[in-house]
């Protein structure tokens, strides 16, 4: 999981240590990700329906000459969520604050970016299921009716006063809607599920990466990466590096398909796209558990991995290529689990069946 974890202690240090970041000092720091991040809807790749919808919405908004509704978009990491509200903002013509909500500790926090926003501006919120309580309150008036509602005094003393923000739009990103609070998921006009990419979209993202970056790459090649990205194009992004440098320092420079296969197999990235975190938890569930079920914290204390990591992970792919699945008993594999590990006990098999 090195590839994503790396890239998340990265944002998260940055972030925790400043509450705002304006996107393009992000950008600007991270020069991989600045040149193949997509600016505009045409380069943002897949998501049709989603980029229809949001088309739409951004015409409307314009032609009323208001800012857009607030936009949540959650699902598994990596799968262009932070990208598109880039892209809105580059639609829109407006700025982007980034922020991520465990830099929102302190009331003051959130109030300070909330004060510092101009209209039409849009604030975006990463893991925005971990905002505090405090915090979240804050935001409810922020969200419906654009105004600071502050208390001042103590006791019988008390005063609100309401101070009125400019008019801006929220997007919300996180991998987990479900620990949303209810009354924090209901104040967003549009929420958007970002699903896996498929194979042709993949292919797509690499062969416009690869031309970004000046590698030489055949469209065999570019399936070939695709296969095993998990169908998330930071992946995707990602193995398109590595397999250039094997094939710069091994071959001529140029991604065929032969080369794409046999740098990702000394990488040991299989052709599910599974590494050896995701091969280490089934076959700990499969050999130790009889298949399953079992509990997540028992699977990442014998795997030394943290709870969060496999959920949030590991876990969204497995689930949806039909790996592991989730009981009200824990994690168990699934037949196709036994086959694709090259197990043999079909004994075992027939038992799973029986759950
Ligand atoms: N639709 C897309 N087309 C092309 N490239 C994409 C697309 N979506 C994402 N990418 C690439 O994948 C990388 C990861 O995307 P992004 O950072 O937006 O994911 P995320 O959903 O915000 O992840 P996280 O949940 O970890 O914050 C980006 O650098 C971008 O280059
Ligand atoms: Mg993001």
């Amino acid at each position: 999981m090195s590839i994503i974890a790396d890239d998340d202690n990265f944002k998260k240090a940055r972030v925790e240590k400043n509450p705002v970041i304006k996107a393009e000092t992000i950008e600007f720091d991270k020069n991989f990700e600045n040149c193949i991040r997509p600016k505009t809807f045409d380069s943002y790749i897949g998501q049709s329906a989603l980029k229809e919808t949001l088309k739409i919405s951004i015409a409307a908004a314009k032609k009323r000459e208001l800012p857009l509704d607030h936009l949540l978009f959650y699902g598994p990491p990596g799968l262009g969520k932070t990208t598109l509200a880039g892209v809105i903002a580059e639609q829109m013509g407006v700025d982007i604050k980034i922020t991520s909500a465990p830099a929102l500790e302190r009331p003051r926090d959130i109030i300070g970016i909330l004060m510092s926003l101009k209209g039409g501006e849009i604030l975006f919120i990463d893991e925005i299921h971990r905002l505090n309580k405090v915090a979240e309150e804050i935001l409810y008036p922020a969200m419906e009716d654009f105004v600071l509602d502050m208390t001042t005094g103590k006791s019988q003393t008390v005063k609100t006063l309401r101070i009125p923000l400019p008019k801006f739009t929220l997007i919300g990103a996180t991998t987990k809607a479900g620990e949303l609070s209810g009354p924090l998921r209901d104040r967003f006009g549009i929420i958007h599920r970002l699903e896996f990419y498929t194979e042709d979209e993949l292919a797509r993202v690499i062969t416009r990466t690869a031309g970004i970056l000046d590698i030489e790459i055949t469209e065999e090649g570019a399936y070939a990466i695709a296969k095993r990205s998990r169908g998330t194009p930071r992946i995707a992004n990602r193995l398109v590096k590595r397999v250039a440098d094997f094939a710069l320092v091994k071959h001529d420079g140029k991604i065929t398909e032969t080369i794409a296969n046999e740098s990702l197999d000394i990488l040991k990235i299989d052709n599910f796209g599974l590494d050896n975190t995701d091969r280490s938890l089934l076959k700990l569930i499969i050999e130790k558990y009889d298949g399953g079920p079992v509990g997540i914290e028992t699977i990442a204390a014998a795997i030394g991995e943290d709870v969060r990591t496999i959920e949030d992970v590991c876990e969204p792919y497995l689930l949806q290529a039909g790996l592991l699945q989730r009981t009200p008993r824990g994690r168990k594999v699934s037949p196709e689990t036994y086959r694709h590990l090259g197990y043999k006990n079909i004994k075992t098999i027939d038992q799973q069946n029986l759950f």
